[in-house]
């Protein structure tokens, strides 16, 4: 296998604890060298270099778009420096993974996309939930047919904490809905389907944040013959409904990272039924005894970000090498961003 030279720019929480530890797993180590990093703080590189003694470290990323030896620049710099640096390494001839959120506006990822199609480059964009384990188990059982149509499904990530960095800066494009969003957004497009919803409502506020940008999201969106979407991203909230549920026509769903409980009727085995017009007799509600079938699945726990890391990785070498399809299709980005985009339009930063 024909290893592809990886340059990583950041070596902060992503760069280091998610893109390393990703490159460093078996099956990324087969296609991936580590082979350049750089970072604003020259001492975030220390620990890289000394695990990979061959790597280069830069100390500016416009050096490292000199290298000619590598074929992957990794953008995990910070979030409003996502276009613009990609721009630049698709320029300067490499492929490129920019890190999430690939922007706030729409023209932005235009701008990104289009220099990928003129360059004839490889752009991703590191959406790694799609390969989480709790999430995919969550959409086998929906695309089963055991819960009949899919009426609704909420995607909650909540908790009860408060946050002073960069990522609470509107300017930098952080913000709950951008940073932790835009993981139950991509997944909720999956289940979603194609095109953009017809409606959506978002409803934003800051609470106990330091930074310019919310720390509080509603949104729901919907469109007729798709299941409603109910997503959830709060720091306010210390009793939290579970991180998926799902509502279904003749069932549903709960999931809690690692662990997955559905229950479904099989309407060929309930009671023979047809619509009465007339009150019913006996001044009766409709009421029935309808056999439930549960099942619950739960997993260990040890597929975390560095393994759905290397999934993505995986994907990507298949994408680069043998012109394989992109697992996270960059038509799903440009779908979140849009629903971001118009999430922001209506919630002018007027916070209480
Ligand atoms: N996919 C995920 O699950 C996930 C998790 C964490 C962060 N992220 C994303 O990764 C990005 C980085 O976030 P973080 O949490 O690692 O932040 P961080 O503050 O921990 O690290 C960012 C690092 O990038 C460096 N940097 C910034 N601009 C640079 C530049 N021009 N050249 C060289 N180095 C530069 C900084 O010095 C810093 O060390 C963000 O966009 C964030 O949304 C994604």
């Amino acid at each position: 296998m024909e290893k592809i030279r990886v340059g990583i720019i950041g070596q902060g929480r992503s760069g280091r604890k998610i893109h390393v530890e990703a490159l460093k797993r078996a099956k990324s180590k087969e296609r991936f060298e580590i082979a350049a990093i750089t970072d604003l703080i020259e001492e975030r590189c220390k620990e890289t270099k000394e695990e990979f003694p061959g790597c280069v470290v830069y100390k500016d990323y416009k050096e490292m778009l000199q290298d000619k030896s590598l074929e992957l620049i990794v953008n995990a710099s910070f979030s409003e420096q996502h276009v613009p640096i990609s721009v630049e390494a698709l320029e300067a001839g490499f492929h490129v993974v920019s890190e999430k959120p690939l922007a706030a506006k729409v023209s932005e990822v235009d701008k990104v996309l289009k220099k990928a199609e003129e360059t004839g480059k490889v752009f991703a964009v590191f959406q790694e939930a799609r390969f989480e384990p709790t999430f995919l188990k969550v959409l086998e059982i929906c695309r089963s047919g055991v819960l009949g149509r899919i009426v609704m499904a909420r995607f909650t990530r909540n908790n009860c904490a408060r946050r002073w960095d960069w990522q609470t800066l509107f300017e930098k494009n952080g913000g709950a809905l951008l940073n932790t969003g835009s993981h139950p957004l991509d997944q909720a497009l999956v289940l979603f389907g194609e095109g953009m919803p017809d409606r959506i409502y978002a409803s934003m506020d800051r609470a106990s944040s330091f930074g310019t940008a919310e720390d509080h999201v509603k949104l729901v969106f919907s469109k007729k013959g798709h299941p409603t979407i109910d997503l959830e991203v709060s720091s306010c909230a210390p009793y939290s409904p579970p991180r998926f549920q799902v509502y279904g026509e003749f069932g549903g769903i709960t999931a809690q990272p690692g662990s997955v409980e559905w229950k479904y009727y099989k309407p060929s085995e309930a009671p023979d039924r047809h619509l009465i017009t007339t009150p019913l007799p006996g001044r009766a509600y409709c009421s029935e005894k309808l056999d439930f079938f549960e099942n619950s699945w739960h997993d260990n726990g040890s597929r975390g970000a560095d393994y759905m890391g290397e999934q993505f990785y995986i994907n990507l070498y298949d994408v680069i090498r043998n012109n394989a399809e992109l697992f996270i299709p960059l038509d799903d980005v440009r779908r979140q961003i849009a629903i971001i985009e118009e999430c922001h339009k209506q919630n002018p930063k007027d916070w209480n």
